[in-house]
């Protein structure tokens, strides 16, 4: 390609990333004792061409935990083996962040000694959880007192400093997919009365204060938060879709937050508005985009002033090095995605490098 946008570099006051293909959070089921391991560290260090790697989805706490053999940052053996990672990543010249994650509704009573799990209110909702006997149907969840509501907030601070001692670069709030901060913002999952459910700037506090805690241990600029008001995957919904969610923008624009990882693919079904612009006009920090973007899209994304930076996915699974692929234009390999989920090495660190095709 003549000229490449995705390949410059891009940044802010604290971090410099070398070019614009960030790797998505994904998670892998990897941590049979929800530990990352050398494995873990071997699969990312694979993937440090990326401009940025945002982890896979990371407990903050047991409490959280809410699929199958997935990682934690809650103990002083995951900060252990998180370190590893970290500095493999940082050895192969990455930037690495944690993205901090609390599964709330959508987790299993299999994951918490049959009792239920945690949301903001007690709703019905239709959505599976991966268990470790395999996927089944969501709970009916129990709502968090306002005490547990304050004793989860201070769990993403200690997650935020675990992530900080184990090497990590930033951290990413994980605001997307159906998981708890969004379950706080959407007013299909959240029916509270109180200072945490009602109108949409009480329903945004829980994601706000959640941002707060990372910002108090990094500093804004090493924060990113991942939003998906597009995503009704876990079931969720809004009345109030752009106000409720350009309400949460304008108010990460104040808190100077370093990075807004915005899920919306390039283009929607008729007849629904795309978000990302809006919220590009709101956000002066990092705008990142994601979700089915291909090099194509991409470079117009860019191009068009859309965002920042894109991340990538599931090419990034069957492509270690998919910024020297996107370089020189070599063929891309397809995911096998009967090995997203399925703990072994195969499908996970043996996708080869071009290099090791020559
Ligand atoms: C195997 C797999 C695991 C994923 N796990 C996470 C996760 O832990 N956290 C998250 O925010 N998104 C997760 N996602 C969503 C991805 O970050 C990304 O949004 C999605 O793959 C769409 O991007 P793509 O079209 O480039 O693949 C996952 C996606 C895949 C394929």
């Amino acid at each position: 390609m003549s000229h490449s946008k995705l390949l410059t570099p891009v940044g802010n006051a604290q971090l410099a990333f070398k070019n614009r293909v960030f790797m998505a959070p994904m998670t892998r089921g990897r941590s049979k004792d929800r530990i990352a391991d050398e494995l873990t560290a071997t699969y990312y260090a694979q993937r440090a061409s990326a401009g940025l790697i945002f982890s896979e989805g990371t407990q903050i706490s047991a409490q959280a935990i809410g699929w199958t053999n997935t990682p934690g940052i809650h103990t002083s053996e995951q900060v252990a083996g998180w370190k590893k990672v970290t500095q493999a990543v940082h050895e192969a010249g990455g930037l690495i962040f944690a993205q901090l994650w609390h599964t709330g509704r959508a987790s299993h009573p299999d994951f918490h000694n049959g009792e239920l799990p945690v949301a903001p209110s007690a709703v019905p909702f239709n959505s599976q959880a991966f268990t470790d006997e395999g996927i089944k149907p969501s709970v009916v969840p129990r709502a968090l007192t306002l005490d547990e509501i304050q004793a989860t907030l201070a769990d993403y601070e200690t997650a935020a400093r675990a992530a900080k001692a184990a090497g990590f670069d930033g951290v990413e709030v994980h605001g997307a997919n159906g998981y708890l901060p969004a379950q706080f913002l959407e007013d299909g999952s959240n029916k509270r009365t109180d200072a945490y459910g009602g109108t949409i700037e009480k329903r945004a506090r829980f994601l706000l204060e959640a941002t707060d805690a990372a910002i108090k241990v990094f500093g804004p600029e090493r924060v990113s938060v991942r939003l998906s008001p597009r995503i009704p995957y876990n079931d969720m919904g809004d009345s109030t879709l752009e106000q409720t969610y350009m309400f949460v923008v304008e108010a990460l624009e104040k808190k100077k937050v370093g990075i807004l990882h915005f899920m919306e693919p390039p283009a929607l079904p008729e007849g629904l508005k795309l978000l990302a612009p809006e919220a590009r006009k709101r956000f002066t920090g990092l705008f990142v985009v994601n979700v089915g973007y291909d090099q194509k899209t991409a470079e117009q994304a860019l191009e068009s002033g859309l965002a920042d930076a894109v991340t990538f996915g599931s090419l990034f699974i069957s492509n270690p090095d998919l910024p020297e692929r996107f370089k020189v234009g070599a063929p891309l390999a397809p995911a096998d995605q009967s090995t997203y989920y399925s703990g072994s090495e195969q499908g996970y660190i043996d996708y080869p490098a071009l290099s090791a095709q020559m």
